[in-house]
């Protein structure tokens, strides 16, 4: 195994040393100026100052989505793992509340997850519904423990039996994802340990048990697994057909360089996960540079499977130009899975609660070529365009275009490749590799290319053909950079377009 994350987490317990000692994982740090209220997302989750990374915790309970997630409370690099704490009840407009947990003598408090123990199976809430959260204990070595709150997330309380999991001798041994598992009646925990997955078993939350172990000559191996989730989908929402769907983020070994999301479907039986199709098959749940350690959420109450990941990349993640934060989450996705050619894959797809947030609706319709110059405006938008293929080799949208550079969101026909551009989108000396093209293979069947942009200040999401292909990268451009504008390059291409300003 490559050693760098081990590196990077040696650094953090000990003292306060600078940027430059993460080697190869960044390009040094370039000065912060001032602040930069330009690149603040609008519709997702960025903290009020300071560094973020990995959501955690994520859950509802009694009206309101929690998001918990890595986060130093006294500085604008990683280090002081703490999990900050948000409340939304609408997945779009977060509030941020004191920080929920605290580094102790078990050490940092890395990423993990919450559940509601509905029935009290714990023991620790005299017989009412409570939240329980797990999570890696990292201090000599990375272990699991447990906290519990009787009062929706505001204050914890960490089990005095801590760890529930001691380390067995793996070094890379942590991100606890917990669930309930009804046909078997009890609770089932994920572990990311070293470049496998570890599955264990409780009846109450505190006493596991290991049941078995998934990965080996699985996916891809190019560095250590972290943040492992599994769940289960119905195909084309169809409930009598369904999958098992195991998440696994990789650092490094990323398609666009560094770190990403790769999954498996399969089938879980309570005990053990099969994966089906060829073994040496990876699949990538966003292949953008910016989408990573995504987490579902438990509990939601209406059956829809929900997730959100950290938008960004340990490559630079330390060098991205925000202040006085650094870090945000990806907008909420709804995941769904669909028949396709290379066996059922996943679909992802942004909540139905972002139109709520929509406004100043406009549109256009017509052919593109070369020499058209449609123009829209806005930093934080919702782009809805559907492109007729034509002669045009190339066609899309381009964001964040001005005197400074653009994003181009682009279709190349004859690669059948999906992609951004961020090359030329602004600031883009982040990192050596920082500037640069991030594609995916997309079929479009029937010549009509269904795209949907989530341009937000300082990150696109771009998600094709209702899910199936999808790209999250940051860019950082001007400030007077706001112009979208659908092209259509070197031929022709008819279009639609809707454009939405996003106003939370
Ligand atoms: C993933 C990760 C986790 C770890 C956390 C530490 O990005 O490396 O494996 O728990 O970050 O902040």
């Amino acid at each position: 195994l490559p050693d760098l994350p081990r590196r990077r987490f040696l650094i953090s317990t000990g003292a306060l040393l600078g940027l430059g000692a993460l080697g190869g994982l960044t390009t040094p740090g370039r000065a912060i100026a001032g602040e930069t209220p330009h690149w603040r997302p609008a519709v997702r989750f960025a903290p009020e100052r300071n560094w973020i990374n990995d959501p955690n915790g994520l859950v509802f309970f009694d009206g309101e989505y929690h998001l918990f997630c890595q986060h130093n409370p006294s500085g604008d690099q990683w280090g002081n793992m703490s999990w900050l704490h948000a409340v939304s009840t609408d997945l779009v407009r977060w509030q941020e509340l004191p920080v929920a947990l605290e580094p102790d003598e078990l050490g940092a408090i890395f990423s993990g997850s919450a559940v509601v123990d509905h029935h009290d199976t714990s023991g620790f809430f005299g017989g009412k519904p409570g939240l329980v959260a797990l999570y890696t204990s990292a201090g000599d070595s990375q272990q699991q423990s447990l906290a519990h709150s009787s009062d929706r997330g505001r204050t914890w309380t960490k089990y005095d039996g801590n760890p529930v999991i001691p380390n067995p001798g793996i070094a890379d041994f942590r991100d606890p994802k917990v669930f309930w598992h009804e046909p078997t009646g009890r609770w089932v925990l994920l572990l990311a340990a070293g470049d496998r997955i570890q599955i264990y078993g409780s009846p109450n939350l505190r006493d596991w048990e290991q049941l078995s172990e998934f990965g080996a000559e699985r996916g891809a191996h190019g560095g250590v697994w972290e943040c492992p989730d599994l769940f289960e989908l119905p195909v084309d929402g169809d409930p009598a057909r369904t999958r098992w769907v195991m998440i696994v983020s990789i650092n490094p070994g990323g398609p666009a360089g560094g770190s990403a999301t790769q999954y498996f479907i399969g089938d879980f039986d309570g005990t053990t996960f099969t994966a089906e199709g060829p073994a040496d098959e990876v699949r990538w749940a966003d292949r953008g540079a910016d989408f990573y350690a995504p987490q579902s959420f438990s509990d939601v109450p209406d059956g829809r499977r929900l997730w959100l990941g950290w938008t960004s990349n340990w490559d630079y993640a330390a060098a991205i130009p925000t202040s006085p934060w650094r870090g945000m989450m990806s907008t909420p996705r709804e995941l769904g899975l669909t028949d396709a050619a290379g066996g059922v894959q996943l679909v992802q797809r942004p909540v139905a609660e972002l139109s709520d947030v929509r406004a100043n609706r406009r549109a256009w319709g017509g052919v593109l070529t070369d020499g058209s110059d449609v123009e829209f405006r806005g930093s934080a938008v919702d782009v809805v365009a559907t492109f007729r293929l034509g002669t045009a080799p190339v066609v899309g949208v381009d964001v964040f275009a001005g005197p400074g550079g653009r994003t181009r969101v682009g279709y190349d026909v004859a690669a059948g490749e999906l992609f951004v551009d961020r090359t030329d989108s602004g600031e883009a000396q982040v990192s050596q590799q920082f500037p640069a093209r991030h594609g995916t293979p997309l079929a479009v069947d029937g010549g009509v290319l269904a795209l949907r942009v989530v341009a937000d200040r300082s990150c696109v999401e771009v998600f094709a053909q209702d899910g199936r292909a999808v790209l999250t990268d940051l860019v950082f451009p001007d400030s007077g950079s706001d112009r979208i504008a659908p092209f259509a390059a070197g031929g022709r291409a008819e279009a639609e377009l809707e454009v939405f300003d996003l106003t939370p």
